[in-house]
């Protein structure tokens, strides 16, 4: 039998997207100053910010977005292709990451630039996420019931670990301004608005009009639609899109479709306690 899981210093990582050697190349990554990362518990929204730096980075420039698959373009940074693409990748290079705060490489703590966007969503959104992605992706445990999902979820005995550890590990950073943090949930209240931050926290510009082609290929609509976004090209036998897509419904406050009343009240006590006295307000209950 094939383990399903790698452990990284005791976190589990999906052993379809991570190996010893993407691991290893991980810890010794050369970070650039002009690299740009999007940190992410899983589920949040990474693969809408690989499609938003791909565009702020190339300028505007839709060409990749229309040829290359995500992966290649903005590599989760511990997987496989990351090790592959990167390190011949001209600047500025765009990424991705899973990883709790404590967990990232060396270099990413000496480089001096601005580079880390921390997008977190709902947990309870979070949940129900990953809960359909358990269930296409065979390379992850089978989830179960919903109910057995959430346990698992709350105990933190799922992929990268605890939801509130990573909130948590990210909210507790030395970074100064070199983080900006937003949440899943202004972005599909007010694209264009987080595009326009993202764009004066890089120090980049951008036309009114690239704006608004940028703020339209990334509706959830368009990147459905977009191969090189979608996952569709993810072989079967690793992603069943069948059983769900990906990209599956992108919007805020599904969990209310599938959480019981006892389900939700103990969720949020579980994670109200666990984030108890951090200094952070988030726009959702
Ligand atoms: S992963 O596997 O951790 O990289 O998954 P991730 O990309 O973080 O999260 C997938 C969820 O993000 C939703 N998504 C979007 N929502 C709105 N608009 C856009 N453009 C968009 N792109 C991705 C995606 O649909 C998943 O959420 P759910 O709730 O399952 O639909």
């Amino acid at each position: 039998k094939v383990e399903k899981y790698i452990k990284y210093h005791g976190l589990l990582c999906p052993n379809v997207m991570c190996s010893e050697d993407s691991l290893k190349r991980f810890e010794g990554f050369n970070m650039r100053d002009d690299d740009v990362i999007a940190i992410t518990y899983p589920k949040s929204g990474t693969v809408w910010m690989q499609e938003i730096l791909s565009l702020i980075l190339s300028g505007g420039d839709f060409t990749t977005v229309h040829t290359i698959p995500n992966w290649y373009r903005a590599p989760w940074l511990n997987s496989v292709p990351a090790a592959l693409v990167l390190e011949n990748k001209p600047s500025p290079r765009a990424m991705v990451c899973h990883m709790p705060y404590h967990l990232m490489p060396p270099s990413f703590f000496s480089s001096q630039a601005k580079v880390v966007i921390y997008l977190a969503r709902n947990p309870k959104d979070v949940l129900v996420s990953s809960f359909y992605f358990h269930q296409m992706a065979n390379f992850l445990d089978d989830p179960g019931t919903f109910d057995e999902f959430l346990e698992k979820f709350l105990a933190g005995e799922v992929f990268y670990g605890k939801w509130t550890d990573h909130v948590k590990s990210w909210r507790n950073n030395d970074l100064g301004d070199r983080i900006l943090f937003v949440t899943y949930e202004e972005m599909i209240k007010d694209l264009r608005g987080v595009l326009k931050r993202f764009l004066d926290f890089l120090g980049r510009e951008m036309t009114e009009e690239s704006m608004d082609q940028v703020v339209s290929h990334c509706t959830f609509s368009q990147m459905k639609n977009n191969a090189m976004s979608n996952l569709s090209m993810v072989p079967r036998d690793v992603m069943d899109h069948e059983k769900s897509s990906f990209l599956r419904k992108g919007i805020v406050g599904d969990w209310k479709n599938h959480f019981s009343p006892d389900q939700e009240k103990k969720f949020n006590t579980a994670i109200k306690q666990e984030m108890e006295g951090i200094n952070a307000e988030f726009p959702w209950d």
